[in-house]
Order: structure tokens, then sequence, then C-alpha cells
């Protein structure tokens, strides 16, 4: 099966597809995106990725090419050319195509949408059963990491930084010594009297929509969750940690800076939270979650 991608409203082969070079994208990352999960070619909380996709648009002044109904709709049929039963849906607009300047073109320019899926193992994760390994790294991104813009120079500095140490995720630090987040996921810690910890929302980090629901399952449960900063020290000498992403959903961090967490195995509580996210997730219905 060829594969086939979402270029302003229309299904082209990936081969065929293009976008010019003055795409405010390209040019200034001028931009947003996001990624939802796919399981069983089904959507995985997609209701809140596309309200994060929308608010993000908002904040950065570019008007939503779609409603919710028809990004669905997209996203769906995308799903479905491309025959995908797990991995990602990825979506990006831009400002679109214009005269390099710096500011904002004229009204009558169009955004540019692109969309396109990856086939990847989230659900049947084989680092899942071993956990992964996380370095930390300064925090170099700037002051509105709420937003998911796609200007990521900061994030895939970090991200090869891991893979030069051999580990699968960084964990950013801000200068006063605390986690922010990782390069593409939530960060949480679990205290050796069992609380879950992650930090609060703020302009620091992008609300995690994974980390919404893992939230909300732990409190469902009777499990206590404390919205906190911590440190890399903390998190060290927590009895577990792990971190959250549509790419990874609850991924088990075993060792931070080559040091094992607890007895550098995936916890019994991480454990138990992927399984809740997995049953939420096999139960979920494209577009209408929970
Ligand atoms: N990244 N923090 C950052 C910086 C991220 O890039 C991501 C996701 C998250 C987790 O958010 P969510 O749970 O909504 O996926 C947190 C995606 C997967 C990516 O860039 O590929």
């Amino acid at each position: 099966m060829s594969r086939i991608v979402f270029v302003n409203g229309a299904f082209v082969p990936y081969e065929e597809a293009s976008v010019p070079i003055m795409d405010r994208g390209f040019l200034f990352a001028d931009g947003i995106y996001d990624v939802a999960a796919v399981i069983d070619g089904k959507l995985v909380d997609n209701e809140a990725h596309l309200a994060r996709l929308v608010r993000c648009l908002r904040d950065i002044g570019i008007e939503s090419p779609y409603t919710i109904e028809e990004w669905t709709r997209h996203e769906e049929e995308l799903v479905t050319r491309n025959g995908l039963s797990e991995g990602l849906v990825y979506m990006q607009v831009t400002r679109g195509v214009f005269e390099r300047d710096f500011a904002f073109p004229p009204e009558s320019v169009k955004p540019t949408v692109v969309m396109f899926t990856q086939a990847k193992s989230i659900a049947s994760s084989k680092l899942a059963k071993t956990g992964a390994g996380v370095i930390t790294t300064p925090d170099l991104r700037w002051k509105r990491r709420d937003i998911k813009s796609i200007a990521l120079l900061a994030q895939v500095l970090a991200k090869q930084e891991a893979v030069r140490a051999g580990v699968a995720e960084a964990w950013m630090v801000e200068e006063d010594g605390y986690v922010t987040e990782g390069a593409s996921s939530t960060a949480f810690i679990i205290t050796r009297d069992g609380r879950i910890v992650t930090r609060p929302l703020s302009n620091a980090i992008l609300p995690g929509i994974t980390r919404r629901a893992v939230m909300r399952l732990a409190e469902e449960q009777g499990l206590a969750v404390e919205e906190r900063l911590f440190t890399v020290a903390e998190a060290q000498d927590a009895a577990e940690a792990f971190f959250t992403s549509a790419s990874a959903f609850v991924m088990p961090a075993v060792t931070i800076d080559g040091k094992p967490v607890g007895d550098g195995k995936p916890g019994p509580l991480t454990k138990r939270l992927r399984a809740l996210y997995l049953d939420m997730a096999a139960a979920s219905n494209s577009g209408n979650m929970r």
C-alpha cells in the first residue's frame, strides 16, 4: 500500500507531496503541530489533541482551517487510506506561503496544513518491558513551551544527546535545577511513599494529553497525585520514574544519568499506570474518548 499524506485538503501520494520553500513553517518555524496515537486503527484521546491544536493555533493568531469534526474526518480518512493499525497521526499547521518577511502575511494567505501517519509500536513497545534510560540536559527553549511549536531545535539537540548516551529520552532541566519535561514527553516520579509527582502546568511545559489522562486514571484508582516541582536528585532517589506521551504512552524510566531509579527495573505502580492507560486506549473510539 503506497503512503498517502494530506496537504491542504488533498490526499496525495507521499512522493508527489510538496510545500513551497517560502512556507513560513520552513523559514521561521511559524506554526504548530500535534501528534495523536492510533491503536487498533482508532485514534486515542483525539478530542483532547484537537482541542490543544486549536488552542495553540489561537495562541499564535492562526485561524483553524477546519472544525473539530473536519479535522477528525481527515485524520480518520488518513488512517484508513494508509491501513494504519498502530502508530501516530501527525498534524501541522503553518502561517502559509508568502515572500519572506517577519510580520504576518496578508489575511488572504491561507495556512498550510500537512498531515501524515507513521507506523509505530506503542502499546506493543518492547522498550516498555525493560524500561528506558533517561539523561538530563539544560532546557534551552523559549518561554511559551505550552505552545506545541514546530520550532524544536532545542529538543532535537537534547534527543541527540540522549542517543549519544545510548538512552531513549532526555529530561530538560531549568536553571533553578528543577526538571521541566522530556524532549518529547512529560516527566513523572513516584516517591517512596507512593505519591505520583509531576510538574504543574504553566508556560514552562507542554500540557501533555497523556499526562492528563494518566493523572485522571491514577486519581480514579485512589492514588495520590501531586503537582509540584522536582529536581534531578529527587528523581534519581525516587522509588520509580516514568514519562508519558502519545508516542510512548506510559514509559518506565529506569536510569537517570546512568543512576538506577529504584531497583533499575520498571516499577509496580508505573506498570499499573501503563496497563490502565492501555485499557483506556483499547476502549477508545475515534475522536470520542471517555
Ligand atoms: N511530543 N512535552 C513535550 C515537549 C512533547 O513534545 C510532548 C509530545 C509531550 C507529551 O504530550 P502528549 O502526551 O500530548 O503527547 C510533552 C510528541 C509525541 C512529539 O513531538 O512527537
